[in-house]
């Protein structure tokens, strides 16, 4: 991450409590850097949450691991959206304690500045610049953690920590526990249970802010650039990966840090396996394109599905199955607003499908009884929504106690519906077989309604037909 090419230019705040950043000079900025334009009141606002509702317990906020794809060559860096959320830092290495109680404190532990090491992985911010940059009460060099993290466990009566990621951390939590038990019941003091952070940060996240929304925006609007790409790119005799080059290039091209999830392209029948990556087949003629993509982009992501006809115009097959799949999009698009529950959205994408799927003569019967026994399931086996965020299926609960949640103004998430005949799948007619379509937006649930961030690409037939026209010229 270029976090040290931003930190020439952004206006520092008073030594040891940042802030101040101009908000709109620095959007307008060209960089990379995740952190640009954002001042640091936003974190400073957003640990007043978490302390506030941390109580008398202890949050610890890893950085994320570095991660290994074969032998010692590592995968490309994905700061952890957690630690980004709470604190903003995205360095490899760090990690963030929060002290709640009457005096909630800060505590971060960083990377010192190590020449050597620098040499290969790239610039360091070290702790002296972290105290400037982040607001902590206190920033120490992380090659203290394993003295000082001990000692801090012990501080709050509850350890709210993700188990089972980083071993290190867990066999401390199990230590600090152990201590609690044996010293808690006469000082009165020491941890006595662990807490997922998502217990507390999940719903904080749910909701975005303004600057948020404005990522989300950017994110959706370069995942709509590499559907261009795709649209452009999709022919007969073309390999999947030559769609995925296009599509990924284009997000790149636009400042994204790549695709936020493994680009799908399935031609024919592999449309119908739901997360298919290995994007290694030749597109043939006729057949219809999957493209499921998004961007992401200075953290935020997008993901919008569309499907192509290779030869650039839908058969009327093809076509009736498409239609039926964007006409549930647009109606459970429609749906999205301030008081309504995700099953709702669902609920209306499915009842539209059955439609379709009578119509396609595939179920026969009324469409409430259908809906009853769910028989769209086989056509339809997956969730309409999912929210959309710092992670491309973001944090927050889909339902409470049994109850679908109600959507506010500032949650996201995405409408995708599909239907799916798999090759040598049963109950359909055999000339579906070997279609798969799935339709995908992103969408922003608004004080009077919703905005789908990425209308600007053509959606049905006609217009993914007149699309491809365009730009395959
Ligand atoms: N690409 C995965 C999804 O749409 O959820
Ligand atoms: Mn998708
Ligand atoms: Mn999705």
């Amino acid at each position: 991450m270029g976090i040290r090419a931003s930190l020439a230019i952004l206006p520092r705040g008073p030594s040891g409590c940042p802030g101040g950043y101009g908000f709109t000079s620095l959007l307008a900025m060209t960089t990379l850097d995740p952190l640009a334009g954002i001042p640091a009141s936003v974190f400073q606002s957003r640990r007043a949450d978490v302390f506030a509702a941390l109580g008398d317990g202890i949050m610890v906020l890893p950085a994320a691991p570095l991660l290994y794809r074969s032998r010692d060559t590592e995968v490309p860096y994905r700061p952890d959206s957690e630690l980004f959320w709470v604190t903003g830092m995205v360095e490899p290495g760090a990690l963030a304690v929060l002290l709640g109680g009457a005096e909630p404190r800060m505590i971060l532990f960083v990377p010192a500045r190590d020449r050597d090491a620098e040499l290969w992985s790239g610039p360091r911010m070290g702790p002296e610049e972290a105290a400037e940059r982040f607001g902590a009460d206190e920033v120490c060099s992380r090659s203290e953690l394993d003295f000082r993290l001990p000692a801090l466990l012990r501080e709050g009566s509850r350890i709210h920590a993700r188990m089972g990621v980083h071993a290190d951390l867990d066999r401390m939590v199990v230590d600090a526990l152990a201590w609690g038990r044996a010293r808690g019941p006469r000082r009165g003091v020491g941890p006595r249970s662990v807490v997922d952070p998502g217990e507390i940060l999940d719903d904080l996240r749910l909701v975005k802010e303004a600057w948020e929304v404005d990522r989300l925006r950017a994110a959706s609007a370069l995942s709509v650039e590499g559907h261009r790409a795709a649209a452009a790119a999709v022919a007969p005799g073309v390999g999947e990966w030559a769609v995925q080059a296009a599509v990924e290039g284009a997000f790149r091209a636009g400042g994204g840090s790549g695709p936020g999830f493994g680009t799908i392209v399935g031609s024919g029948g592999n449309a119908c396996f739901l997360h298919y990556v290995d994007n290694a087949r030749v597109i043939g003629p006729g057949e219809l394109v999957l493209v499921d993509a998004g961007a992401e982009r200075l953290l935020y992501h997008g993901d919008v599905t569309r499907v192509y006809p290779s030869s650039g115009s839908f058969t009327p097959v093809q076509r009736a199955v498409y239609e039926a799949v964007d006409a549930a999009r647009a109606a459970a698009v429609d749906a999205v607003a301030p008081g309504v529950t995700v099953a709702h959205v669902h609920e209306t994408a499915a009842r539209v499908l059955l439609e379709g799927l009578v119509a396609l003569r595939v179920l026969a019967g009324p469409i409430d009884d259908l809906l009853a026994q769910e028989a769209h399931k086989p056509f339809f086996p997956h969730q309409t929504s999912h929210w959309l965020g710092l992670d491309v299926h973001d944090v927050g609960d889909y339902a409470r106690a049994g109850a679908s949640r109600i959507l506010e103004p500032g949650m996201v998430l995405t409408v995708e519906p599909g239907l799916y005949f798999p090759p040598g799948g049963e109950g359909a007619a055999a000339e579906l077989a070997g279609l798969g379509v799935r339709v995908e937006d992103d969408v922003l649930v608004t004080e009077s309604g919703h905005e789908n961030l990425t209308a600007a690409l053509p959606s049905g037939v006609d217009g993914i037909e007149a699309l491809m026209a365009e730009v395959r010229g």
